[in-house]
């Protein structure tokens, strides 16, 4: 995107940008407003003057893979409410424009951490940081979202491009733990179906936990053993122990559950996945009047 011509109308941005990609989404099948689809003429928000003269470069002449629009407070609250975020959390904002979600999450107790390639944007996100009095754990940084690691993050928020989303997608399910939290406001990351999804003030907003990569042959200890077969689409799995089906599968994060036919009957299988072992923990979602089996283990050939 960054090699596009930049002296672009708000219009025809709107219309640039469609091919092959996501489009915003509402509930009401109507385009959610958002940076693709600018704020009408009659608005008089700092975004759209930004936006009406350049949306792929700055007014200050720094060049945007994203025009800078800031999310309304409502939606901020609602996308860290969907993350979950507390103090135990570190936060990142890719593309943090005057820093309101990564302040927010400060707010919350939060580290945090946005990166703007903008200067004047990470110089209004330090200030509004100062103000509400959390520069001791809110920091920003004047840098290219596409090089910043992100693996240290427990929750990140992105109000981004489709065809950011998707460049950052890979990155997203290698680097960052299973369990992360991503929340985007307004658009998809592709065949990735969210976690949950909610809509505020016309916002459509999109949860996904990363998952643990848990695809491949399993051999179960214990509960009968037997080999154990997983297909993995994202957090979505498919799978067989000893052949038969595997039923109920859920993944989330690090902790996966199914349920499958053992010598003693039914049995649900809940762990926790490190690595190449899963080992039992709580269920996710109790599978009523199915007994927890009891005394397992799984290990992938590494
Ligand atoms: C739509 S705004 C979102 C701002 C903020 N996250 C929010 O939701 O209020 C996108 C931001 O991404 C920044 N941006 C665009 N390209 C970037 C890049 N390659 N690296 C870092 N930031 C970038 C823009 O300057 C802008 O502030």
């Amino acid at each position: 995107m960054r090699s596009r011509q930049v002296f672009l109308t708000a219009a025809t941005l709107a219309l640039i940008v469609v091919a092959g990609c996501s489009e915003p989404v509402s509930a009401q099948g109507t385009q959610a407003p958002d940076i693709r689809t600018p704020p009408a003429v009659e608005d008089t928000t700092p975004a759209l003057e930004t936006f009406d003269v350049s949306p792929f470069e700055s007014p200050e002449g720094v060049k945007l893979d994203v025009p800078y629009v800031p999310t309304p407070y409502p939606v901020v609250n609602a996308m860290l409410e969907m993350g979950q975020v507390d103090k135990a959390d570190y936060h990142m904002d890719l593309g943090s424009g005057d820093g309101r979600i990564a302040v927010e999450a400060g707010k919350r107790g939060a580290r945090a951490f946005g990166v703007d390639i903008n200067p004047v944007r990470v110089a209004e996100a330090e200030k509004n940081a100062r103000d509400a009095g959390v520069s001791d754990r809110v920091t920003f940084a004047r840098q290219d979202l596409f090089q910043t690691p992100i693996k240290d993050a427990t929750v990140l928020t992105m109000y981004l491009l489709p065809e950011v989303n998707l460049k950052l997608r890979p990155r997203i399910l290698d680097e960052l733990k299973p369990g992360t939290r991503v929340v985007s406001h307004a658009f998809t990351m592709g065949d990735w179906v969210p976690d949950e999804t909610r809509e505020v003030e016309g916002a459509q907003l999109m949860l996904w936990i990363v998952p643990a990569k848990v695809a491949g042959t399993w051999t179960l200890a214990g509960a009968g053993g037997g080999a154990l077969q997983l297909h993995q689409t994202y957090q979505q799995i498919t799978g067989s122990l000893g052949g038969k089906p595997i039923r109920e599968p859920l993944l989330q994060g690090d902790r996966i559950q199914f349920v499958a036919d053992t010598p003693q009957g039914p049995r649900l299988f809940a762990g926790r996945v490190a690595g190449n072992a899963v080992t039992p923990a709580e269920p996710i979602r109790p599978a009523a009047g199915v007994t927890a089996a009891s005394a397992w283990r799984l290990t992938r050939a590494g």
